[in-house]
């Protein structure tokens, strides 16, 4: 009777020990969080400029100073601080770095 009980049981732990392994919490890049957050005003190559947003294609500005103005914001720009990570703060100060290539 016990061997009836025991088997599923086991085979329940094991699966879900699996499951644990194979999605571990999403974690977003920096394309995604711009897409998320930003494309409103920069649009998704960064030149939409809504509400006299910049075109961050042409951007000279560098990675210290993106970052800040993402977490505190500046004028119309709203800043991200309570919305987002500093890690993904700094991913997405990254990704508009790689706009300009485009
Ligand atoms: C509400 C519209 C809006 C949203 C949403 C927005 N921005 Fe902006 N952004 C602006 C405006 C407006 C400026 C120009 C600010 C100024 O200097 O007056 C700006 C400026 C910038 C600059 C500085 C460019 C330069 O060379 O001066 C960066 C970098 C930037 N935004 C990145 C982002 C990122 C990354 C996000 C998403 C996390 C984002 N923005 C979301 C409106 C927005």
């Amino acid at each position: 009777m016990y061997k009836f009980l025991f088997a599923p049981g086991v085979l329940f732990l094991l699966i879900s020990c699996e499951s644990g392994v194979k999605n571990p919490k999403k974690e977003f890049t920096g394309k995604e969080i711009f897409k998320n957050n930003c494309v409103l005003c920069h649009g998704i190559k960064g030149d939409l400029m809504t509400n006299g947003a910049k075109d961050l294609r042409l951007s000279e500005m560098k990675i210290e100073e993106r970052i800040l103005i993402i977490t505190k914001g500046r004028n119309v720009m709203t800043g991200f601080e309570d919305k987002l990570g500093s890690e993904e703060i700094r991913k997405v100060a990254e990704y508009t770095m790689t706009l300009k290539e485009q």
